[in-house]
């Protein structure tokens, strides 16, 4: 995000923010790993998402760290003007009811959704400390093996998915015998924007996303998941690979 904050302040463009899935995530403190400058690492160092750039726009589906029983969403900006202006988008583009002054949504939060969101939002923090537990046994239990690329524990992650890389075309093969022990693994996303039929032809091709589109596989991940269940999808991806 900071090299990005960056490219966006130089060229006077505005960052919208996906923080779908990182409620309650904070910007990493300042790391040798980071491609912005020492200035801009400092201004964001523990920043929540949400308030790095321009705006954020968080979703409560229910599968989310923070979800809803139902749909829902939240934005959140520090200019007034965009404030005013997304206020106004959400209910039919007026600020008046019946004065419709631009072509909006019906976007509202329904009120029971509000209410479910209301009792669980005081657990969020402890919810997303015990999906980075979950993330740092994965992340010891799977130490070593060559042939995956475990995520980056940073401080402020709050794992929504614990994403590993597959290498040498053998993603697929591992969630098939993942799925026979039992297991359930997930791509997210098996088809890059770029693919989808309304971008198609309009971009340049993107050999980055493509290889990722191809690697990537999510391990189940979620507050309450036991060391013990972890160590045993551990196991049975260490065995997969021990039996190649
Ligand atoms: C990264 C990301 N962005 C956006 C969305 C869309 O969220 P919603 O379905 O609440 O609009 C999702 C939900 O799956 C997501 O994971």
């Amino acid at each position: 995000m900071g090299a990005i904050v960056e490219v966006a302040q130089a060229h006077g463009l505005a960052v919208l923010e996906d923080c779908a899935q990182a409620f309650g995530a904070r910007y990493c403190p300042p790391c040798e790993n980071c491609q912005c400058t020492a200035a801009t690492q400092q201004t964001l160092a523990n920043q929540f998402t949400g308030a790095i750039g321009s705006m954020g726009a968080f979703s409560f589906f229910p599968t989310k760290n923070l979800g809803a029983y139902g749909d829902g969403g939240l934005i959140t900006t520090n200019d007034d003007d965009l404030a005013e202006r997304s206020r106004m988008l959400r209910v039919h583009g007026s600020r008046q009811r019946y004065h419709h002054e631009m072509i909006g949504y019906n976007s509202r939060l329904d009120s029971l959704q509000a209410a479910i969101l209301r009792v669980k939002l005081p657990h969020i923090d402890r919810w997303n400390q015990e999906r980075r537990r979950v993330a740092q046994t994965y992340h010891q239990a799977l130490a070593g093996l060559e042939m995956i690329v475990t995520p980056r524990i940073v401080p402020g992650h709050v794992f929504h998915q614990y994403t590993i890389r597959v290498l040498d075309g053998r993603r697929d093969a591992l969630a098939a015998y993942l799925k026979a022990a039992g297991i359930s693994s997930m791509v997210y996303y098996p088809i890059p924007q770029d693919h989808c039929p309304m971008y198609k032809g309009q971009s340049p091709p993107n050999p980055v996303s493509d290889r990722l589109a191809n690697e990537v596989l999510s391990l189940p991940i979620w507050p309450e998941l036991s060391d013990a269940t972890i160590e045993y999808i551990a196991a049975t991806i260490r065995q997969f690979f021990q039996r190649l």
